[in-house]
């Protein structure tokens, strides 16, 4: 095979080298995967407008994000325990972040520590993503934590408070192994469940949604946070839901729908995000993922009102591939297709991109 070039190369030598389960457990969507399919589907399916003899000198990938000026509008999702796909697990992530000066939203359910990854000798961009925890307390304390090792930014997941029926991995039998730990959340009181009584409601009899967060929660957590910390939802689709956010204070929100594990037939979040931009008006700054694989998908996502994307699966099939410098390839390669893309159609920075780049 050649070396890989783009992300989909990166997929296929990831399913080739990882135990079926393991792959099972990171590409697996929803249910039939409608919403996980319809998010790799949507942006190839918008076309670009090609404008030429545009002058491109000093042409630059750089944005303001909430008061961070980054060097191109490309993140790495949250996600689970990479050490699952590679031996060097976050560490790797990590070092392919600051290679790229990519940042990178760190994962609840990481394996690695916060701590140790800021104390790497160049250690990346790092935002935390968090869930709302059985106990306020809890939230609190983990958002406290992340914010004293360094974290720029709290991402607040909100689209998660039950596990998305998953078919694929519970065919697969996939099990955590009990090497992996999510190593933030140890000492922590996880939701009380009970199992249901027979016949009862499998799901709401179970007690597990009798803590689930709420607006107050939010509102309270912005309340305790430190003033001026950077405080972004992860998981909103609908515009009446971005009004609450914008009315709870919230400093920026990402268009997500979970990369389609959640809830199976919701929209891509292509679909979702003109309205969610349009809701929200600038005033705070919008991220998108979900099926971003292409510098287009960047370019799209961006002509539709967000101001980055995060990438998800990808990241844990570079790892898996070959660690952090596939990784580091991997964003490059990003980097370098949204750069194609934008002097195609001749946009000399991310300001120029707006709808007109789309028929
Ligand atoms: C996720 N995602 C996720 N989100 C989150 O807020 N916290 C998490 O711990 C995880 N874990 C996780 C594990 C795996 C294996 C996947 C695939 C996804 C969702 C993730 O942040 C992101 O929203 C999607 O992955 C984006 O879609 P793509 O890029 O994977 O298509």
């Amino acid at each position: 095979m050649t070396p890989p070039l783009c992300a989909q190369d990166y997929a296929e030598l990831a399913r080739s080298r990882l135990d079926p389960a393991v792959w099972a457990w990171l590409e697996s969507g929803g249910a039939d995967e409608h919403t996980a399919q319809a998010n790799l589907a949507a942006w190839p399916a918008l076309r670009l407008r090609s404008r030429v003899l545009r002058p491109m000198a000093g042409a630059h990938t750089r944005v303001t994000l909430g008061g961070q000026t980054l060097a191109h509008p490309i993140l790495i999702a949250p996600t689970a325990w990479h050490g699952l796909v590679h031996a060097d697990a976050e560490t790797a992530t990590a070092l392919a972040a600051a290679a790229t000066r990519t940042p990178y939203v760190l994962s609840v359910q990481s394996g690695t520590p916060i701590e140790a990854l800021a104390a790497l000798p160049e250690p990346p961009l790092l935002w935390f993503q968090l869930y709302a925890q059985a106990r306020r307390e809890d939230t609190l304390a983990l958002a406290t934590r992340a914010l004293r090792a360094g974290a720029r930014a709290l991402v607040l997941t909100v689209d998660a408070p039950v596990n998305g029926v998953r078919n694929a991995e519970q065919r697969s039998g996939f099990r955590v192994p009990d090497t992996i730990r999510s190593v933030h959340l140890d000492g922590l009181s996880p939701p009380a469940a009970r199992p249901a009584p027979p016949g009862g409601s499998p799901l709401f009899d179970s007690g597990l949604l009798d803590a689930a967060p709420d607006w107050d929660d939010v509102a309270w957590l912005r309340d305790q946070l430190p003033a001026g910390t950077p405080l972004w939802l992860k998981g909103i689709l609908d515009p009446k839901d971005a009004h609450l956010a914008l009315a709870h204070g919230i400093d920026g929100l990402i268009v997500s729908n979970h990369g389609g594990r959640c809830l199976d037939t919701l929209p891509s979040t292509c679909e979702a995000l003109p309205a969610v931009a349009q809701a929200v008006a600038g005033r705070i700054p919008l991220l998108v993922d979900g099926g971003i694989r292409r510098g287009t998908d960047i370019l799209k996502a961006l002509a539709l009102g967000a101001q980055g994307v995060l990438i998800g699966r990808p990241v844990l099939h570079a790892l898996a591939a070959g660690g952090a410098p596939a990784l580091a390839h991997l964003i490059q390669v990003l980097r370098g297709e949204l750069e194609v893309a934008m002097a195609l159609t001749g946009c000399r920075t991310l300001a120029d991109v707006d709808a007109r780049v789309l028929y």
